[in-house]
């Protein structure tokens, strides 16, 4: 069994985050989305893992995921030279595949359970294919199947306009090598990808065998900016223990679980887990309130967050209303200019949204 993790793709939805970055890499807790993928791969005893990558962000998932080592798995790269669509990028993994059933995973998508039940049901039952589905409110924005009253797939689309049902395809996706045929039959859709809905609808209608289980924990595609805030919230409360000896001065008060990164000085400020900050990161009379994420060489002084994440190399200066619900991407700064207090001064790259 392999697996193959698409981490191509444009990464329109998180703008501004994604014109310089990979969205696969946007943190969720201070780890790259992607490695919770990869380390939930690994705990179900599959290492030899395939990422496809794009040409514009493949570098930097490369360089800083490295060769699989440091999740005890083998990382082999793949090129996609344009994001031609889901079951585009199988197609140009195949040399990698090879003859092996595969779990599919889309490097945006986080889940709560471990792999293990499906893997089992899938080599178990010799499936061609396994979906799993969740009821979403806003299925139009996913690919979508339609069940029978015993739970089979009996039609599968992308992103309908009238929905057939409410329950939508999450981005995670066992295989068998017969999907390699379907795709080879499968036309590009109306938005021009070669979509895996399709591939999966072409193995129903040849009456391979596909089945879907129902995700019971929490899933999050991490689209949107507040889909990247829950993802958050959701595993600084599950997932984060307190550092032990956590070394702070007098003036300051750690409150919680509160992980702090080598090289971080907090001064006379306030820390209310659950929060993780990062390495080199310097917190001078601040209130950090729960759901926070800062990054590594984060400069803080008099300002107050929460619900939030601070990626890597930003400043927040001077600030003394309470930031909240609030991503801040990497290098940004946000400064009270003290010598005009009635005056707004922006520099605000494309599509940035400021709500004042
Ligand atoms: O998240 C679940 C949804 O994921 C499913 O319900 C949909 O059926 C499925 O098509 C997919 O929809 P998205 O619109 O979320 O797909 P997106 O374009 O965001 O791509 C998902 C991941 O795959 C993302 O990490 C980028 C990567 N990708 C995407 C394309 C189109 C590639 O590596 N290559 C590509 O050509």
């Amino acid at each position: 069994m392999k697996a193959l993790i698409l981490s191509g793709g444009k990464g329109t939805r998180l703008r501004p985050l994604t014109y310089t970055g990979a969205k696969q890499l946007v943190p969720v807790a201070n780890k790259p989305i992607l490695w919770y993928g990869i380390e939930g791969i690994v705990a179900a005893g599959i290492t030899d893992i395939g990422i496809v990558i794009s040409p514009e962000t493949g570098e930097e998932v490369k360089a800083k995921t490295g060769d699989g080592s440091r999740f005890g798995a083998k990382i082999t790269y793949i090129l996609q030279s344009e994001p031609a669509g889901l079951a585009h990028a199988v197609k140009v993994a195949r040399p990698f595949l090879g003859d092996s059933p595969f779990i599919m995973y889309l490097g945006d998508n986080l889940i709560e359970n471990s792999l293990d039940p499906f893997l089992e049901i899938f080599q178990k039952q010799k499936l061609d294919g396994l979906i799993l589905l969740r009821p979403v409110v806003n299925p139009s924005a996913f690919g979508v199947a339609k069940v029978d009253e015993n739970g089979r797939v009996l039609q599968l689309v992308e992103k309908p306009k009238v929905p057939p049902s409410n329950l939508a395809l999450v981005g995670i996706y066992f295989f068998a090598p017969t999907i390699h045929e379907a795709i080879d039959q499968i036309q590009p859709s109306p938005r021009g990808e070669l979509e895996i809905t399709d591939a999966i609808q072409q193995l129903i209608n040849q009456k391979k065998q596909v089945e879907a289980c129902n995700l019971e924990g929490w899933w999050l595609d991490t689209g949107k900016k507040d889909d990247l805030l829950s993802a958050n919230q959701i595993i600084l409360d599950s997932r984060i223990v307190a550092s032990s000896e956590l070394k702070v001065e007098s003036t300051s008060q750690i409150i919680g679980r509160v992980q702090i990164g080598e090289g971080t000085e907090i001064i006379n400020s306030t820390v209310r887990g659950p929060v993780v900050i990062g390495e080199n990161s310097r917190i001078e009379n601040c209130f950090v309130g729960p759901y926070s994420s800062i990054g590594d060489r984060v400069t803080m002084i008099d300002a107050d967050i929460e619900h939030s994440v601070i990626l890597q190399g930003a400043k927040i200066i001077g600030i003394h209303q309470r930031i909240v619900d609030s991503v801040i991407g990497q290098r940004a700064q946000l400064i009270n200019a003290p010598a005009r207090p009635k005056a707004l001064r922006f520099m605000i790259g494309d599509d940035s949204q400021i709500e004042l």
